[in-house]
């Protein structure tokens, strides 16, 4: 087992990574305030793993109910988080009872919503079972839903008290969505460790076969990238903002789309092609770096291109962004692989032109 902290003061908390961590209840027995937890999962991951999840509760002594919620990105919405509402206050959840988040993203930003905001918030725990969520959604306390207007629009900062990578659960992950959590683990190459990038280009083949060192390094070297922004920059005043590389363009193709089209990370993948294309434009990176970090993405198996959505309505969309600041959209480019920045100036017509080059 490998393990890292995501150093918050007193909010601190540990991320183990390894396998069989789903049978090791004393991993999670020091988290909990009181013996007893609900756990918040959905109908795909449930079969899989919440058994298995339960019974190492009650060998430890601990009480679990659970809350199956239906499956998918396009239920990450208000009539679903409120049916984790309904199973908290009809089990009778306390607030000292902890959430345990078991699943992949989707699971886990709504179910730390929901940890966030029940009762005024109760403890929560992530046991996040997709590769995307190992590398990035279940660290650093970004929980919310989305609404019809735009992606994660309505959410909280509230960080876990503690993340649980079973390495083991990434055995029954579809191919696509293995794909997915790649665009995410590129993306830390891309915005600050060109060294992990230089890996990743000798290493990616390993990773979409599993190769359970690679997966573990790979896991361990994304969650270290992540706690050490997380620490600087909990609230995303200024460097955590450069993790959302690609997500501008991104959110507009999930939400363009329709949610659950295209995969979070398929979007990211794409955007992060854009971002790459327009920072050559610009005259920041050259060509053969775009071409590096096109290959990189295209021997991941994840699109390099948008869909042919009107770029009025990329732009329309992206107008919407967290990040745009009194009306001006603010954009995550790159000054060379391994150095992001944060890029306000950029005109209306270079990002159209960009857009347009890289869809179809
Ligand atoms: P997801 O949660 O939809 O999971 C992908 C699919 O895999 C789902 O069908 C899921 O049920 C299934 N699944 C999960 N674990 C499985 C397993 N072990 N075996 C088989 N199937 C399994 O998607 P995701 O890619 O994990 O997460 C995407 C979400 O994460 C998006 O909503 C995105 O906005 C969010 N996100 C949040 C942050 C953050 O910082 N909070 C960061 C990145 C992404
Ligand atoms: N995934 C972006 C962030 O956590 O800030």
């Amino acid at each position: 087992m490998r393990s890292l902290k995501v150093s918050l003061g007193e909010r601190s908390y540990p991320i183990h990574i390894g396998r069989g961590l789903l049978d090791r209840g004393d991993l999670i027995v020091p988290h909990l305030k009181k013996p007893r937890v609900a756990i918040v999962t959905n109908d795909v991951v449930a079969p899989l793993y919440l058994d298995r999840l339960r019974t190492t509760l009650d060998a430890v002594g601990v009480a679990s109910s659970a809350v199956i919620l239906p499956d998918g990105e396009v239920h990450k919405d208000w009539a679903t988080l409120n049916r984790v509402y309904d199973a908290l206050l009809s089990e009778r959840c306390e607030r000292s009872t902890t959430l345990v988040a078991l699943g992949g993203g989707v699971i886990g930003d709504m179910g730390g919503f929901a940890a966030a905001t029940y009762q005024r918030g109760m403890p929560f725990i992530q046991i996040p079972t997709t590769l995307l969520s190992q590398v990035d959604s279940s660290v650093g306390g970004k929980t919310a839903i989305n609404h019809p207007l735009g992606k994660n629009m309505i959410g909280a900062f509230y960080q876990p008290r503690l993340v649980l990578a079973d390495i083991d659960t990434l055995d029954t992950l579809p191919d696509r969505e293995l794909a997915a959590g790649l665009a995410e683990v590129i993306k830390y190459g891309l915005i600050r460790d060109g060294e992990f990038f230089d890996w990743l280009e000798g290493s990616i083949e390993r990773l979409g076969a599993r190769d359970t060192d690679a997966l573990a390094f790979a896991i361990e070297r994304s969650c270290a990238n992540k706690a050490e922004v997380v620490a600087a920059d909990e609230t995303e005043q200024g460097e955590r903002a450069l993790l959302n590389l690609g997500h501008t363009f991104g959110h507009a193709i999930e939400a363009g789309m329709g949610y659950g089209q295209w995969l979070h990370g398929e979007a990211v993948a794409a955007g992060a092609m854009m971002a790459a294309e327009l920072s050559r434009r610009l005259g920041w990176i050259g060509a053969d770096q775009v071409a590096r970090i096109r290959e990189i993405h295209q021997r991941a198996r994840l699109p390099v291109t948008g869909p042919a959505l009107p770029v009025d309505r990329y732009l329309d969309l992206m107008a919407g962004d967290k990040k745009v600041e009194g009306g001006q959209l603010r954009l995550v480019l790159l000054r060379a692989i391994g150095k992001a920045v944060m890029v306000g100036d950029v005109g209306r017509d270079e990002i159209a032109a960009t857009i347009a080059s890289c869809t179809r």
